[in-house]
């Protein structure tokens, strides 16, 4: 069985092998990830930009997020699955956090969930830990929270702050969490969280000495341009990819060079004879 899993999660840690996590949408991106042996595939509320092109995250659903972790669930064999709590499914109280996060599991075929907070969300990370439910952290640029920071900035800059984000991080690790996404820490800070630790933290713009780096895929890939971080590597632009195959299409449609007789169905002269 070589189904990545929590316990895989630790382990690597404890290797000090890097944990590899993208996002994804849907069944087909979902195929190529799982198939290129990503450790874990993370349905993650991005899709509000980057599926929906809504403004921000904080429009996505209970429901539109299900739809989406099925359509990835299925495509996926080997990845650990992790669902993100959209915002308002897990603030407002426990029992509504832990029947959310248990849709992700019932419904949505995810193996995980992964929600916003430290300190303050942290009896609920307790509470749906003890429902069976495995729950990824999140701390640093929350964008839940980007109407309380101001802004998409790097968090735990200043001492304070920094501190704040250490307590924190040990907050999750001491109500269950099985692993931690430090989104745009400081790389020195995200080193100090990462030995403080003893569970995995997952950098995303958040340097080198994390226990592993998660992306959004779309990004990599060069599938979305309404936003390029600092912090995003493109290893492909399969945009520019998409515009030439797309303009071949329809320079071909126009020019009457596709299709081709390859292309088309044929009928037996038999039967043409009657229609005519
Ligand atoms: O929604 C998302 O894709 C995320 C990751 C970028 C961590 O939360
Ligand atoms: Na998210």
């Amino acid at each position: 069985n070589d189904k990545f899993t929590t316990q895989s999660f630790a382990a690597a840690k404890q290797k000090g092998e890097k944990i590899t996590v993208l996002t994804a949408y849907d069944y087909s991106m979902a195929q190529i990830l799982d198939g290129c042996g990503i450790d874990a595939i993370l349905v993650g509320d991005s899709l509000g930009m980057v599926v929906q092109g809504k403004e921000s995250t904080m429009e996505v659903t209970m429901d539109e997020m299900i739809y989406h972790c099925k359509c990835v669930a299925r495509g996926t064999k080997h990845a650990m699955l992790v669902g993100d709590l959209p915002f308002l499914t897990y603030q407002i109280n426990r029992e509504e956090a832990v029947r959310n996060a248990g849709r992700f599991i019932q419904e949505g075929k995810m193996n995980s969930v992964k929600l916003e907070g430290g300190k303050i969300i942290a009896d609920t990370v307790r509470t749906i830990v003890r429902a069976q439910i495995p729950v990824m952290g999140h701390i640093g640029l929350t964008p839940q929270s980007v109407n309380v920071f101001g802004g998409f900035k790097v968090q735990g800059k200043e001492e304070g702050a920094a501190q704040a984000l250490i307590e924190d991080a040990l907050a999750l690790e001491e109500a269950g969490a099985f692993a931690m996404v430090l989104e745009a820490v400081p790389e020195d800070l995200a080193r100090i969280i990462t030995e403080k630790v003893t569970i995995p933290t997952i950098g995303i713009g958040s340097g080198r000495y994390c226990d592993g780096q998660v992306l959004v895929v779309n990004d990599i890939l060069g599938m979305y341009s309404d936003l390029t971080p600092k912090f995003v590597k493109k290893y492909a632009n399969l945009k520019n990819s998409i515009v030439d195959a797309v303009g071949g299409y329809i320079s071909d449609v126009k020019t009457e060079q596709f299709p081709e007789k390859q292309h088309t169905f044929s009928i037996s002269d038999d039967v043409l004879e009657k229609l005519y």
